[in-house]
């Protein structure tokens, strides 16, 4: 059943975004309801990691979370739609498992991420020591397409574990959606830095800014939580996510402190120093741990979800640094330096 849109308060829905290729658009003026629905072959023609198919397979996903303003919500089971995606998911998953250098094994995995990279190899060592105010709103804008609803996806994984693993997984979830304190969600602590760094904190704002790198990585948590044939890999994403965030939100909250970001700004970063310490320990543990014992087929598509992770993790790295050191941005345009300017 649809509704009369426009008596609806979409206060919490984003603006379409513009398209950045034919299949967007095709997707696009679906969603406004203006045309049938792409055929499945503008797909197979997309760069699997590109801005046309990143965007298309966004905005087709961001119908499972909160939709966007003026699209009727019934568009979320729209079979013409499901059909695309279904052909956009197919093409981006081919692309990972041929080009993601896979570990034969969970073990070995699990240590290289346990590895830290070396100093001055990541955006997050960059920031530390070199980044200005500029860089860390930059980033920040272009990390909220995700941290603006952190754990979300994630969660859609419940359903599909079952004892230790499911247990540990709320636990970890409940953390991150604030420990029944709405002002603690990690989500609103991540809009809290927004708006110390002077960002517009309205979910979805920085949809049109994001480069296909950083679609990317949230459209593969996406993919992976929205798929019970993919829980496997949902786990192991969950926990390269977990076990790598800690170190770097140190260097991150050095960040913040060195240039005045703020305190919100610190408290983000300060606070996932202590929670993935110990969140790092139960996925690693309690969900692995338990998922396997239940599944041991699953490791594969663990190792799968880790790598996986880390992979479209280092292509944005490179795109975001490359854009850094030829002193441009690292958005699809430049930040407004306010606000107050942006308005
Ligand atoms: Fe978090
Ligand atoms: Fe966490």
């Amino acid at each position: 059943m649809s509704h009369d849109r426009d008596d609806l308060p979409d206060r919490h829905a984003p603006e379409l975004p513009a398209p950045r290729g034919p299949l967007s658009a095709g997707v696009l003026a679906l969603l406004r309801g203006e045309v049938p629905p792409p055929g499945p072959e503008g797909a197979d023609a997309a760069d699997p990691y590109g801005d046309d198919l990143q965007l298309a397979l966004y905005c087709c996903y961001e119908l499972h979370y909160r939709g966007f303003a003026g699209v009727d919500p019934a568009m979320e089971w729209d079979p013409g739609l499901l059909t695309v995606r279904r052909a956009m998911e197919r093409r981006f998953l081919a692309a990972l498992r041929r080009d993601v250098p896979v570990h034969d094994d969970l073990r070995s995995a699990v240590k290289e991420l346990l590895t830290e990279p070396a100093e001055g190899t990541s955006v997050t060592w960059f920031l530390r020591d070199e980044g200005e105010l500029r860089h860390l709103r930059e980033y920040a804008a272009l990390r909220s397409v995700y941290h603006l609803k952190e754990a979300d996806p994630h969660a859609w994984v419940l359903p599909r574990l079952w004892g230790r693993a499911k247990a540990a997984m709320v636990s970890v979830e409940f953390d991150e959606f604030g420990g029944g304190r709405a002002e603690r969600v990690h989500a609103k602590l991540f809009a809290d830095l927004m708006a110390d760094l002077g960002l517009d904190t309205s979910y979805g704002r920085y949809l049109g800014p994001s480069p296909a790198p950083a679609l990317a990585v949230v459209n593969l948590m996406s993919l992976l939580g929205l798929h019970r044939a993919l829980r496997g890999a949902l786990v192991g994403h969950f926990a390269a996510v977990e076990i790598t965030s800690s170190p770097g939100s140190r260097r991150l909250a050095e960040a913040m402190r060195r240039t005045g970001a703020g305190p919100a700004a610190e408290f983000f970063y300060d606070e996932h120093v202590e929670a993935d310490a110990v969140h790092e320990q139960v996925v690693r543990h309690e969900v692995i741990g338990g998922l396997l014992e239940e599944e041991p087929y699953l490791e594969g598509d663990v190792v799968f979800g880790m790598d996986a992770t880390v992979f479209l993790e280092d292509r944005l790295a490179d795109h975001v640094m490359a854009c850094w050191r030829a002193n441009g941005t690292a958005l699809r345009a430049p930040l407004p330096d306010t606000v107050a300017a942006a308005a």
